[in-house]
């Protein structure tokens, strides 16, 4: 361990090898490879000694040209776009993870390596979708009992009308469960759309509520999730894009610096 300049936190020191299997670079043995043939460079200068010792935290360093910061844990948001299954072994559809960068999907190296996706969406749901790989933050983002309010703009088949609207907000009751669930805000936005607020995840939820009042959710574009706590889906996130959460990021969804 050695003590950050000017600042009383204490930071690990790593050796480079370990700082790039940390993020998901392959086996030591490949990292060191990648490291003697001069793959890698840190503060722009080529370290062809895998042993040499950096302060890990906030480090940037490049892997055959491409820029990473390291990071302890992986925070990120995806655009999730159509057509795509939040499993890592997807039955029909490919998997969400195919749009991550390798190095992400293999953090950590172990079996369970790698990001996880915050909750599900269904295949054809677009929007914003959190993944990380700690697994605190994991649950505390999609246990119910955290209330983080998830924000869907729904389109719906047939017109939304403002009965709909009050049964949504005072409860509906899904097929398989008697206790009825209640959207904790509900806007009609359009004649046939809905900004919908969630703090819980059920199967299928949304799709199943605006069933339950009698009405259903557009086959195709039907369902984007804009939010989640006060974090919106950034416009110039494009469908299939991601990108690191900021630290402003995580206060404004789970208080977390
Ligand atoms: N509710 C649904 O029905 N589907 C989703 O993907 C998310 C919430």
């Amino acid at each position: 361990m050695c003590r950050a300049q000017g600042d009383n936190i204490f930071m690990a020191s790593m050796q480079l090898q370990e700082i790039l299997f940390s993020q998901g670079f392959g086996t030591r043995r490949v990292c060191a490879g990648l490291i003697q043939q001069g793959f890698v460079a840190v503060a722009e200068q080529i370290c062809r000694d895998p042993a040499t010792d950096f302060i890990a935290t906030g480090l940037q360093f490049s892997v055959q040209g491409v820029p990473w910061e390291y990071f302890e844990k992986a925070y990120l948001m995806l655009h999730k776009p159509a057509g795509y299954e939040c499993s890592q072994k997807p039955s029909t559809y490919p998997s969400i993870y195919t749009l991550l960068p390798g190095p992400i999907r293999q953090r950590g190296g172990g079996a369970a390596a790698g990001v996880q996706a915050v909750g599900r969406l269904d295949q054809d749901t677009t929007g914003l979708l959190l993944l990380s790989d700690d697994g605190k933050f994991i649950h505390r983002m999609s246990s119910p009992k955290h209330h983080v309010p998830k924000v869907y703009q729904v389109t719906a088949k047939h017109a939304v009308d403002d009965k709909q609207v009050q049964k949504l907000l005072s409860g509906v009751v899904l097929d398989d469960d008697p206790k009825p669930v209640r959207a904790a805000a509900c806007e009609q936005t359009g004649e046939r759309t809905l900004s919908l607020t969630l703090t819980e995840g059920k199967y299928h939820q949304v799709k199943r509520m605006i069933a339950a009042v009698g009405n259903r959710v557009e086959d195709i574009g039907g369902l984007h999730r804009s939010r989640i706590g006060n974090l919106e889906l950034p416009p110039d996130l494009l469908p299939g894009g991601w990108r690191w959460l900021t630290a402003n990021d995580l206060v404004s969804i789970s208080g977390k610096a």
